[in-house]
């Protein structure tokens, strides 16, 4: 059994690495500090089954880079667990010119998703992503998916935490008769280090409310239990809390909505990827 892990550098993610280790014959673990993740699983036991990917989701290119890499490696995915995210200013840019919000917490996944379709069919995968209770505050998104138009650090967040779950009730629409899962899940509010790249004032207030929030090991039990649970237990297409499926926001119900956004995915990668050919030329 193979995974692929994002965000295993910190928080939840961290403690997902911890459980879920010794359930797999192989876990790949795409970040953005190789240096930082080579310190950390120095010590871990059965460390022999990781292997570390060089991979950016803030930039396009290097998710194209390190997925190609993983399909080098890699011709069969069981599970994929989409958790790297976190909340930046908004109007924040990444260097390819995309907001920041967007791209590392869902357009870098999206792009990634595709790159390793064909491993996770073939491994009749189930696809994980570590949303947020945060998507219910998420305004109607269509005319600005690109959050180019957006002036709030938590309104970009919240939304790009709705497009994880309509990301992933898309994943089931078109996948489920191919054998594709997807899941959506809401962690908690967890003491990590979640915040740390966020303007100033909405830092300082996480830092504050963290003194209230769950442990990082705990933070981790729904992923985990996804990952673990056999798919007949679950409902593909669900949103998970505390273990449980749960209910999502309206907005994140709208599969018209969905499709939109995955076409609005498509068309920004295909867009990106065309200005990578013809700098390079
Ligand atoms: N903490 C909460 O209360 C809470 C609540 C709801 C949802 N969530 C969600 O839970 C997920 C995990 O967050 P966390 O709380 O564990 O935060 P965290 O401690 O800040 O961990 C975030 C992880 O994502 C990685 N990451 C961030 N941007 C990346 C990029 N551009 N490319 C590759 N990796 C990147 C980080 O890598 P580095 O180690 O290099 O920084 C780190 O490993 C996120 O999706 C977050 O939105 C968290």
């Amino acid at each position: 059994m193979n995974l692929v892990l994002t965000g295993s550098t910190s928080g939840i993610g961290w403690e997902t690495l911890l459980a879920l280790l010794p359930q797999f014959d192989r876990v790949y673990l795409p970040v953005r500090n190789l240096g930082k993740a080579e310190k950390l699983i120095q010590h871990l036991p059965e460390k022999e089954k990781i292997v570390l990917i060089y991979l950016d989701l803030s930039q396009m290119t290097s998710v194209k880079r390190g997925a190609e890499e993983i399909c080098r490696q890699l011709d069969e995915i069981h599970v994929l667990i989409n958790n790297a995210g976190g909340m930046y200013p908004a109007g924040k840019k990444s260097s390819e010119g995309l907001d920041l919000s967007l791209c590392s917490n869902h357009l870098g996944q999206f792009l990634l998703f595709q790159e390793l379709l064909p491993a996770l069919l073939k491994g009749q995968a189930k696809v994980i992503q570590v949303s947020s209770e945060a998507h219910r505050i998420a305004s109607p998104p269509e005319k600005d998916f690109s959050l180019r138009k957006s002036s709030s650090t938590v309104t970009s967040y919240a939304k790009v935490k709705l497009y994880n779950i309509l990301f992933t009730n898309e994943i089931k629409n078109k996948y489920e008769s191919e054998g594709l899962s997807a899941y959506s899940l809401h962690p908690g509010a967890v003491r990590t280090a979640f915040g740390s790249e966020a303007s100033p004032w909405a830092k300082g207030i996480i830092s504050f409310t963290k003194l209230f929030f769950i442990s990082p090991k705990e933070g981790a039990a729904t992923t985990i239990f996804l990952a673990s649970t056999p798919k007949a237990n679950l409902k593909n297409g669900g949103y998970y809390k505390n273990k449980k499926l749960s209910s999502t926001s309206t907005l994140a119900r709208d599969s018209k909505l969905g499709k939109a956004l995955w076409e609005f995915s498509l068309a920004e990668i295909q867009r990106i990827m065309a200005n990578r050919s013809t700098n390079k030329q």
